[in-house]
């Protein structure tokens, strides 16, 4: 195989290991509900990435797979280490690097061999029940396969490869169901095979190197090969396999691939969902969606499984929300650059939001730039699922403190005017709770609408200027003048409080 910087799953544990960001679950935990419970009740105590080692009904001799690997991307820190720095690098360095990183394009290598194919299961021999796959929640609709999982499929017309992370749900032995969304990757890919009535190949991607799942889960624009892009990352070509029953690539030493194709004849969709989202919510409503009829499952000797729990809420932030917040605030960054939007200094997206909203700082140089702003990130494509809300806050404000951003929100805004400005009835997410159910009809519309929301927490320009205010037209802050702070601090110990110790 060819040497290059690419870790695979196994050597992404040991480092998480030695930096003790990793535990070993021991203990016997089921798939059905408990594996999701105890997953969420790390996250909520800001725990390590967990390896599920004692998976009920599947540590039997003979197991096909008996461990699954979750929450490995579950934190800045681990983000952090999987992109190669010092597990408390800040977030800005970060995004930086992920700006800078998004557009180094390395295309991949052919190997002839790789681990991922040490054991090649064709015809009867597949069973998708052979591996420890969770219900993750207890008003998910089925085993949810598909929640790590990097999905490659390959345009028919320009051979271009797409790999993207969309949910799947285990029907049978042999049969997943997707939620295939039209606006997304594969889904424009659909649409082409639909068109030519011929079934889309696709592969299955569980376990290797955590980059993959970082780019997957991140809208690379349609022209570009999710590949090339982890090769950018990694400074060196990926080193992929051919499938054994679909023309498509994979990393030579994942630890499973499920190979299949999808119908486009809507006769033989299955019933999917519902899920636990990313919303937090169970939002969506169970339907027929399209069905991968496997035709391979190929996988190294003793396979990890790879899942996560999916579900932003309150103190429980995930996998997803992590990788969305760093992913998110460079693509913001990038479409401002290309837009040509000077005097951005930061993005910020809280993990909470994973992108629906985020807040942008800013050293304003004219009145009307934060509508310039929203709108050039609402036009972009990949604000599709994301941008609902846009906070564009002055210098003095940390985007990521939330406490700063509403005291700008709270004084810097007038509701009245157009500092905030509702842009109705563009493309977004049909997946929103918050949305009227007629927004989210995905059959009718093509893609869910949103109405999207601009809070324009920047000081106004409009004012006149005053004396009173030192000839600005905003009034000044009431801080302390530094020099007035460093009188009181060499005082500090000459106060004599009471009953309180403290340095300054
Ligand atoms: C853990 C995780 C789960 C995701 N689940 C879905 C999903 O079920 N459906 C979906 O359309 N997008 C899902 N996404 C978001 C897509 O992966 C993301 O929009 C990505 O840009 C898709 O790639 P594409 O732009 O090539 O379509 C998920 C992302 C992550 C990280």
């Amino acid at each position: 195989m060819t040497e290059s910087s690419f870790f695979d799953l196994r050597t992404t544990l040991n480092l998480l290991e030695r930096k003790g960001e990793l535990t070993h679950v021991t203990g016997e935990v089921d798939w059905d509900v408990e594996l999701g419970v105890v997953t969420r009740e790390v996250m909520r105590r800001n725990g390590p990435a967990l390896l599920f080692e004692n998976i009920k009904g599947y540590h039997h001799s003979g197991a096909r797979c008996t461990r699954l690997a979750a929450s490995i991307l579950g934190s800045f820190r681990r983000i952090a280490l999987v992109l190669g720095f010092e597990e408390d690098t800040p977030y800005n360095t970060m995004v930086e690097y992920v700006l800078e990183h998004n557009a180094k394009l390395i295309p991949p290598v052919m190997v002839d061999s790789g681990a991922v194919q040490e054991h090649v299961l064709t015809g009867n021999q597949i069973n998708l029940y052979d591996f420890p796959v969770p219900r993750w929640h207890h008003l998910d609709g089925g085993r949810y396969i598909g929640t790590m999982g990097c999905v490659v499929t390959k345009d028919p017309d320009t051979k271009r490869v797409n790999v993207g992370i969309y949910r799947s749900m285990i029907v049978d032995e042999c049969r997943m169901a997707a939620l295939l969304g039209g606006t997304q990757g594969w889904g424009l890919i659909f649409a082409k095979y639909k068109e030519r009535g011929e079934p889309m190949p696709v592969a299955f991607v569980f376990g290797w190197d955590p980059i993959m799942e970082f780019i997957a889960g991140t809208p690379v624009p349609p022209e570009i090969c999710e590949y090339d892009v982890m090769g950018g990352y990694r400074g060196a070509p990926a080193p992929l396999i051919k499938c054994k029953t679909v023309d498509l690539e994979v990393p030579a030493s994942a630890e499973i691939v499920i190979e299949g194709s999808v119908s486009p004849d809507p006769a033989t969709y299955a019933m999917e969902g519902p899920f636990g989202e990313y919303s937090g919510y169970v939002a969506d409503v169970p339907a027929k969606r399209p069905v991968i009829q496997v035709s391979a499952i190929t996988h190294r000797n003793d396979p990890i499984f790879r899942g996560t729990l999916e579900g932003a809420l309150p103190g429980t932030c995930g996998e997803n929300s992590y990788l969305t917040s760093i992913q998110r605030a460079a693509i913001a960054r990038r479409i401002m650059r290309n837009a040509g939007i000077s005097g951005v200094l930061q993005t910020y997206v809280h993990p909470i939001t994973k992108g629906t909203s985020i807040v942008v700082q800013i050293k304003k140089q004219y009145e009307g730039q934060p509508k310039q702003i929203a709108a050039a990130l609402w036009g972009d494509r990949s604000s599709m699922y994301q941008n609902k809300i846009v906070i564009v806050v002055d210098e003095d404000i940390d985007p990521s403190d939330y406490e700063a951003v509403d005291w700008a929100i709270n004084y810097r805004i007038d509701p009245g005017s157009d500092d905030l400005v509702i842009f109705r009835g563009i493309v977004g997410s049909a997946l929103d709770p918050g949305s009227p159910p007629e927004n989210r009809l995905v059959a009718e519309l093509g893609a869910g609408i949103w109405n999207r929301l601009l809070i324009d927490a920047t000081k106004t320009w409009r004012f006149p200027r005053r004396a009173e205010w030192n000839n600005q037209k905003f009034p000044p802050v009431s801080t302390n003048r530094p020099a007035d702070i460093e009188r009181v601090k060499s005082k500090w110990s000459s106060y004599r409080f009471t009953n309180w110790k403290t340095e300054f």
